[in-house]
């Protein structure tokens, strides 16, 4: 049996990037019989960033709905909320000890929020060190993640690695799980789609918002006329992790033959959107309108991540003489 485990950050409602990202790919491991699978919600590490209670409340009944509405089988495997399993605070503790400080300071994604945010805090540059402590308590063998989460599973390796080197063999050493279509999705912008750039495409917005989104998708200027080329257009790319093999063929031939304009390729991406993604949308609707629904899977969940995370403690404290 080999343990799949992931996260996503309740500070803000997840996007087209988290799923792709995380969400599919971690279901669809999930879905293999010798697989148990970790999904949670990092609420902890979303105050970071996030200081609103009632938002925080919001997002993390978001995140859930949308990997409840993707299909996660909660009663084969294992749904939480990172802030019920305190446990993982007592650990993080631990390793943060085992942690080279020049580790975290050059982590990119401490510098680029460093660089952006004006709320430069000491949770944020030990975001890492509790995010290897999510992994480790649970011996996840595998971490499916987008591409920016690379160092943030090397630094996990690390720590782990420092731990095992000077108590014996403590903790999995966990392995990332990339897929490399889905590497970074970029955002409206043509950047990485993440919350914190504003420029995130929510499928589950209602369709108006949701078309208005997807219409402010930043493209060059090339006159609707012109044939246009589809290998650098943001709206292609986005179409092109979605569409079927014969409706990225058609798209292409549309931006090369001209006379097609970036208002249509961006009318058919909103409205492929829409029917591709139907389903999950109808059930996430279901899930927000009661999240008495949500809570209760999530209770159901934390009862055994909870069983695994206080076994493991246990061990650690052993080890560690406490
Ligand atoms: P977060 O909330 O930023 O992102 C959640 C997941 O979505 C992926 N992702 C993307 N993938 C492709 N293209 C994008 N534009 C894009 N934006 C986000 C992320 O790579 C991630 O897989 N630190 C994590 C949360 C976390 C975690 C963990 C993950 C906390 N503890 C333990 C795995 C294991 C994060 O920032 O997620």
């Amino acid at each position: 049996m080999s343990r799949i485990l992931t996260g996503i950050q309740s500070s803000g409602r997840p996007h087209l990037g988290n799923i792709l990202g995380a969400i599919v790919p971690g279901i669809e491991l999930s879905k293999n019989e010798k697989n148990e699978s970790l999904f949670f919600i990092a609420d902890l590490h979303s105050l970071t960033t996030i200081k609103d209670a009632q938002v925080r409340q919001e997002n993390i009944n978001a995140t859930a709905a949308a990997w409840l509405a993707f299909g996660f089988d909660t009663k084969k495997n294992i749904f939480y909320r990172q802030s019920h399993i305190p446990e993982v605070c007592e650990l993080t503790w631990y390793l943060s000890c085992f942690t080279p400080y020049p580790m975290l300071a050059n982590a990119h994604s401490f510098k680029e929020k460093s660089d952006k945010l004006s709320d430069v805090n000491a949770g944020l540059f030990t975001y890492p060190v509790l995010m290897t402590a999510d992994i480790i308590l649970y011996d996840a063998d595998y971490v499916p993640v987008g591409k920016d989460q690379k160092q943030h599973l090397e630094i996990a390796r690390d720590i782990a690695n420092a731990f095992n080197q000077a108590y014996g063999e403590t903790f999995v050493l966990p392995e990332p799980k990339i897929d490399e279509r889905v590497m970074t999705i970029p955002g409206t912008d043509g950047q990485k789609m993440s919350k914190s750039y504003g420029n995130t495409i929510d499928i589950f917005l209602p369709d108006k918002k949701l078309r208005k989104q997807v219409m402010s998708i930043i493209t060059d200027s090339t006159p609707l006329e012109e044939p246009k080329d589809p290998d650098t257009c943001n709206v292609f790319s986005i179409y092109s992790l979605l569409g079927t093999e014969s409706q990225v063929k058609e798209m292409r031939n549309n931006y090369e033959g001209g006379n097609y304009g970036y208002g249509h390729a961006k009318q058919a991406l909103f409205e492929l959107i829409v029917q591709k993604f139907s389903k999950e949308r109808e059930i996430f609707n279901t899930y927000m309108e009661s999240p008495e629904l949500i809570d209760k899977e999530l209770r159901e969940g934390e009862a055994k991540a909870k069983a695994i995370a206080t076994k493991k403690l246990e061990v650690v404290r052993a080890k560690l003489g406490f």
